[in-house]
C-alpha cells in the first residue's frame, strides 16, 4: 500500500470512530445552582418520563448536578420544582432541542434565582421566566 492510501485510510477511521463516539457518548450533566436572593435554602425536584431524581436541598450557593444519556430521538426533558420559603415554581431544567447546542460537550449550568433560571455561560446569562403552571 502506498503512503498515500494509508494516509487516506488512517483519515477514514479517524472520522468513522468521531461519528461513532459522538453517537454512542450521549452524556449530559445538568448543574444547579442556588443563588435565591435572601440566603434561602432551596428545594429542587426533578423527574423525565423515566427518572425521578427525588428533591434536593440545596442551601445558598450550593450547586447540584445530575447526569444522564441524551436520547437518540432527540427529546429529552427533565421538568422541576423549585421551592422556597412561600413559593413554588416548575421549569423545564432541560430540553434537549433547546440545550443541546450549548451543552453537549460541556455540562448545562444554571443559576436559580427568584425571577427565574438563568443560563450561566462564560460570558453571559441568558434568563428564562419560570412555567406559569400551578405548584403546590
Ligand atoms: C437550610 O437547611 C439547613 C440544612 O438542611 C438547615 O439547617 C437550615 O436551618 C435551613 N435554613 C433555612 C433558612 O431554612
Amino acid at each position: 500500500m502506498s503512503a498515500r492510501v494509508k494516509c487516506i485510510m488512517f483519515l477514514f477511521l479517524l472520522v468513522v470512530v468521531r461519528v461513532q463516539s459522538s453517537i454512542f457518548s450521549r452524556k449530559t450533566t445538568v448543574y444547579v445552582t442556588n443563588n435565591v436572593e435572601g440566603n434561602l435554602n432551596l428545594t429542587i425536584h426533578c423527574k423525565s418520563k423515566d427518572d425521578d431524581l427525588g428533591p434536593v436541598v440545596l442551601s445558598p450557593n450550593q450547586a447540584y448536578q445530575f447526569t444522564f444519556n441524551r436520547n437518540l430521538l432527540g427529546n429529552t426533558l427533565f421538568f422541576c420544582t423549585f421551592r422556597w420559603t412561600g413559593s413554588c415554581h416548575w421549569f423545564d431544567i432541560y430540553i434537549q432541542d433547546r440545550d443541546v447546542t450549548h451543552c453537549e460537550s460541556v455540562p448545562c449550568r444554571w443559576i436559580i434565582k427568584k425571577s427565574g433560571p438563568c443560563r450561566d455561560l462564560p460570558d453571559s446569562h441568558e434568563c428564562f421566566l419560570w412555567k406559569p403552571d400551578t405548584c403546590v
